[in-house]
C-alpha cells in the first residue's frame, strides 16, 4: 500500500504527466516550428513542474523544494525536501521520441526515502518507498539476476554540448562496452535507474549529472534489491554529479572496472 506521501507524489506525477503528453502531441504533429520548438518545450517543462509544485506543496506545506526549473525553496521543516525533474529527457520529447519522464523525490534528513519515476507514454509509473520495495503500476519490480557481464545490457549517458566529462566517458566507456552485451543511451536518467530497477537494464553510470535527473531512481533501484553508489567511491550518487547503479550479481566488477577508468 502506498502511504499518503505516496499517494501526493503519484497524484503529482500524473497531473503533470497528463498535460505533458498533450504537449508532447503538438510537438509529434508538428504544429510547433522547429524554430518555435525549444521555447515551447521550456514552457511545457516549466508548467509541468507549476503543477507538481501546486500539487506537493499544497499538501505538504513545510517541506523544502528542489526543483529543475524553480531552484531551491527552504521549507519550514529543515529535514524534508521534494527533489523535481518535471520533465526528464527534455531532448527526446523536443525530438518527438517518447521516452522522457516525470521525477519526485521524497528527502529526509539527507536520505532519499521515496520515489516517482513516471512515463506517461506508456503509463508505466514507477515509485518505490524505503523499505517498502520498488512497484511499477501494481507489479514488484526486482533488478535482474545475472552474473555475467557478457551477458548484461548497461544504460549511460553521453556527455553533450561541450562537457568537461567527455574525456573520462570515453574512458568508462572503453572498458565497459568490450565486455558486456551492450551499452545504451536513451536519453533520460530516470527511466535508466527505473529500468535497472526493473531488470531491464543491468546497470547504469553516468557523470555530469543533477540531483534532481536521478534522486528518485535511486530508492527505485535499491528497493529493487540493486545498488547505487557515487562512481568515486564514498561520495553520494545524488549530490556528486557521478553515480553507478547496478544489480547484486554484478556491482563489485561493474563498480571496479569503472573506478579503474577514473
Ligand atoms: C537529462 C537526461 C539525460 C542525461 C542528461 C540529463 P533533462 O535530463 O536525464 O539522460 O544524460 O545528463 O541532463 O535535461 O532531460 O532533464
Amino acid at each position: 500500500m502506498p502511504s499518503a506521501n505516496m499517494n501526493v507524489m503519484i497524484k503529482a506525477a500524473r497531473k503533470a504527466g497528463r498535460g505533458l503528453v498533450k504537449d508532447f502531441r503538438e510537438v509529434e504533429n508538428l504544429q510547433v516550428s522547429v524554430k518555435g520548438a525549444g521555447d515551447f518545450v521550456s514552457r511545457a517543462d516549466r508548467e509541468a513542474e507549476r503543477l507538481i509544485k501546486e500539487e506537493l506543496r499544497g499538501a505538504r506545506p513545510t517541506y523544502g523544494w528542489l526543483g529543475e526549473e524553480t531552484g531551491t525553496e527552504a521549507g519550514e521543516d529543515p529535514t524534508r525536501r521534494w527533489i523535481v525533474d518535471p520533465l526528464d529527457g527534455t531532448t527526446n520529447f523536443l525530438h518527438g521520441m517518447p521516452h522522457w519522464a516525470v521525477s519526485i523525490a521524497l528527502e529526509h534528513k539527507g536520505e532519499i526515502v521515496a520515489g516517482v519515476v513516471f512515463d506517461p507514454a506508456k503509463d508505466e509509473m514507477f515509485w518505490a518507498e524505503k523499505g517498502a520495495g520498488a512497484w511499477m503500476n501494481d507489479q514488484r519490480l526486482r533488478v535482474s539476476g545475472r552474473s555475467r557481464m557478457i551477458e548484461a545490457v548497461f544504460a549511460t549517458g553521453v556527455p553533450f554540448g561541450g562537457s568537461r566529462h567527455l574525456p573520462a566517458f570515453l574512458k568508462d566507456t572503453a572498458r565497459i562496452a568490450p565486455i558486456t552485451a551492450g551499452v545504451r543511451r536513451w536519453g533520460s536518467a530516470a527511466l535508466d535507474l527505473a529500468y535497472v530497477a526493473a531488470g531491464r537494464f543491468d546497470g547504469y553510470w553516468e557523470r555530469g549529472i543533477q540531483p534532481y535527473d536521478v534522486a528518485a531512481g535511486v530508492v527505485l533501484v535499491r528497493e529493487a534489491g540493486g545498488f547505487v553508489e557515487g562512481l568515486r567511491k564514498g561520495e553520494s550518487p545524488v549530490e556528486s554529479g557521478a553515480i553507478l547503479a547496478c544489480n547484486a550479481g554484478l556491482f563489485t566488477t561493474f563498480s571496479e572496472t569503472l573506478r579503474a577508468a577514473d
